[in-house]
C-alpha cells in the first residue's frame, strides 16, 4: 500500500475510524495530523467497541506505530485518559507504538472553559461545539500564545506559564460572566496527566521522514470532515483546522511529494452534528435512523442531522481533497428503504449549480435537485464480496461514486471489522 491520506468527505462521522482500521492490515505507521479530542472514531472488533478521540485507530493492531502529529491540538487530561482506558480495554499502549510530536499545541483547561463561554455567549447563533476547546487552542496558535507539548518536559518552567495563563483566562471569563477555574486544581489536574504523556514525546517529524526513506508504508487519519475545514468547509459553522488532504502534510512535516493516495470516506447518506445549512437534511430519514439506534454522536451522544446523500458537496470533497479512491460505510442503513433520493445539483434562483456556493446565506437558499434509486429492501450486512450485495445496492453506490468523481474501492455493510468489501 501506498502512502495514503484518509479524509472524511462530509461533515465528519463517515466512519473513518473503521476504514482506517481496516487499512491498518497493509500499514506500518498511522498518522493524526489535525483537529483533537473533538474526533470520535469508533472501532468494532471482535464486539467488542473502541471509541478513539487523539489516539490514532492504528493502535488496535498489533505492531503499528501511531503518531500523533505536530497539528494535532491535545489536551493532555483527556489524552492521558484515553491512554488509561485503552490499557484497560486490553490494548497495549507504549511509546513503543505511540509517539507524540513534541511540538504539538497544548488544550489547556482554559481553552475548554472559554469554547463553552463563547457559545452560550452566541446564543441562538452558536456554532454548536464540541466543547473541547478546540477553536481557542487553534486561535492560540496562530496567535502565538499557544503552549506545546515539548514544554511539559520542563514541568517547573510549565507550571508557572501555565498558572500565568490560567489567571488571564480567568479575567476574561468573568467578564463573560463564566465560571472562573480554580488555577490550583486546574494546574495540579493537568501535570498529572502531563507525567503520563511525557514518555511519548519525540521529534515525529525526523522519525517519519527516516520511515519514509525506509519504504515504510503510512496511514494519514483524517479528523471531521471536508466541509468542517476552516477553509474550504460551510465556514463558520467550521472546526478550526484544515481538515482535507493538505491537513496531512503540514500537521505532520511529510511532505506532499511523499503521498500516493487520497482515500475519502463517505457515508451511504449524510449527517451532520452541530449548527450550519444541510441542504439535504429531513426529519424523516432522521427519525428513521435513529428510530434504528444509530447516529448518535461518539465524542457528546448528540443525535446526529441526517438527510440524504449530496453529491454536490461530495464533488467538490473529491476536488479540493484529490480524492482518487472512495470508501462508502453505512450502506445498510438504507437496507429498508422503498425508494432512496440523491441530490444531484442544487437551484439558486434560476441558476444550477454543479458546486455549493461559497456564501453561507447562498447555501442556505439552495433546493436540492433529486434523483431517485429503488431501494433494495434485502439485509446487506452479512455480504461480504462485492457480488453478495443485491444488483440495486451495487447500482446505487456505483451511482452516488460517479456523481462524486472518483473510484469506488470499499463498501462498509456494518461497523464490524469483517463487515467491509473490497472492490
Ligand atoms: P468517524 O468519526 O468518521 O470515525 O465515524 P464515527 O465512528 O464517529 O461514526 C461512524 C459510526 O458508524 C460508528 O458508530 C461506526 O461504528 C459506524 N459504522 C461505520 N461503518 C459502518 C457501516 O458500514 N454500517 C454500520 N451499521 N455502521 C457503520
Ligand atoms: P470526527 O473526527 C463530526 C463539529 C462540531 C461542530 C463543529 C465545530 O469524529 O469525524 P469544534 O468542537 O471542532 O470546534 O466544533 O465541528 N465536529 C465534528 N462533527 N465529527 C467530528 O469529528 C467533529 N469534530 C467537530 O459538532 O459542528
Ligand atoms: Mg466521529
Amino acid at each position: 500500500m501506498a502512502n495514503t491520506i484518509l479524509v472524511g468527505a462530509q461533515w465528519g462521522d463517515e466512519g473513518k475510524g473503521k476504514i482506517i482500521d481496516f487499512l491498518t492490515e497493509r500499514a506500518d505507521i498511522v498518522v493524526r495530523s489535525q483537529g483533537g479530542n473533538n474526533a470520535g472514531h469508533t472501532v468494532i472488533v471482535d464486539g467488542v467497541k473502541y471509541v478513539l478521540h487523539l489516539i490514532p485507530s492504528g493502535i488496535l493492531r498489533k505492531g503499528i506505530m501511531c503518531v500523533i502529529g505536530n497539528g494535532v491540538v491535545i489536551d493532555a487530561v483527556s489524552l492521558a485518559g484515553e491512554i488509561v482506558g485503552l490499557r484497560k480495554q486490553g490494548i497495549v499502549v507504549t511509546p513503543k507504538n505511540l509517539m507524540i510530536s513534541d511540538c504539538a499545541h497544548l488544550t489547556l483547561p482554559f481553552h475548554r472553559a472559554l469554547d463553552k463561554a463563547k457559545e452560550t455567549a452566541k446564543g441562538k447563533g452558536k456554532i454548536g461545539t464540541t466543547g473541547r476547546g478546540i477553536g481557542p487552542t487553534y486561535a492560540d496558535k496562530v496567535s502565538r500564545v499557544g503552549m506545546r507539548t515539548g514544554e511539559l518536559l520542563q514541568p517547573v518552567r510549565f507550571a508557572e506559564k501555565l498558572k500565568a495563563r490560567l489567571d488571564e483566562a480567568n479575567v476574561v471569563l468573568k467578564a463573560m460572566k463564566a465560571a472562573p477555574l480554580d488555577v490550583k486544581a486546574a494546574r495540579e489536574e493537568y501535570l498529572e496527566a502531563a507525567k503520563i504523556i511525557a514518555p511519548f514525546l519525540a521529534n515525529t517529524v525526523v522519525y517519519l521522514a527516516e520511515q519514509v526513506k525506509a519504504k515504510k508504508q503510512m496511514l494519514f487519519e483524517g479528523a471531521q470532515g471536508t466541509f468542517l475545514d476552516i477553509d474550504f468547509g460551510t465556514y463558520p459553522y467550521v472546526t478550526s483546522s484544515n481538515t482535507t488532504s493538505g491537513g496531512a502534510c503540514t500537521g505532520s512535516g511529510v511532505p506532499p511529494n511523499r503521498i500516493s493516495k487520497v482515500v475519502g470516506t463517505m457515508k451511504a447518506y449524510t449527517t451532520r452534528v452541530g449548527e450550519g445549512p444541510f441542504p439535504t437534511e429531513d426529519k424523516g430519514i432522521s427519525d428513521f435512523l435513529h428510530g434504528l439506534g444509530r447516529e448518535f454522536g461518539a465524542t457528546t451522544g448528540r443525535a446526529r442531522r441526517c438527510g440524504w446523500f449530496d453529491a454536490v458537496f461530495t464533488r467538490y470533497a473529491a476536488m479540493v481533497n484529490g480524492i482518487d479512491e472512495l470508501a462508502i460505510t453505512n450502506t445498510d442503513g438504507l437496507d429498508t428503504m422503498d425508494t432512496i433520493k440523491v441530490c444531484v445539483a442544487y437551484k439558486l434562483g434560476r441558476a444550477k449549480l454543479e458546486y455549493p456556493p461559497s456564501d453561507i446565506d447562498a447555501l442556505s437558499k439552495c433546493v436540492p435537485i433529486y434523483q431517485e434509486f429503488p431501494g433494495w429492501k434485502k439485509d446487506t450486512t452479512g455480504a461480504r464480496k462485492w457480488n453478495d450485495l443485491p444488483p440495486k445496492c451495487r447500482a446505487y453506490l456505483q451511482a452516488i461514486s460517479k456523481l462524486t468523481g472518483a473510484k469506488l474501492a470499499i463498501a462498509s455493510v456494518g461497523p464490524g471489522r469483517e463487515q467491509t468489501i473490497l472492490l
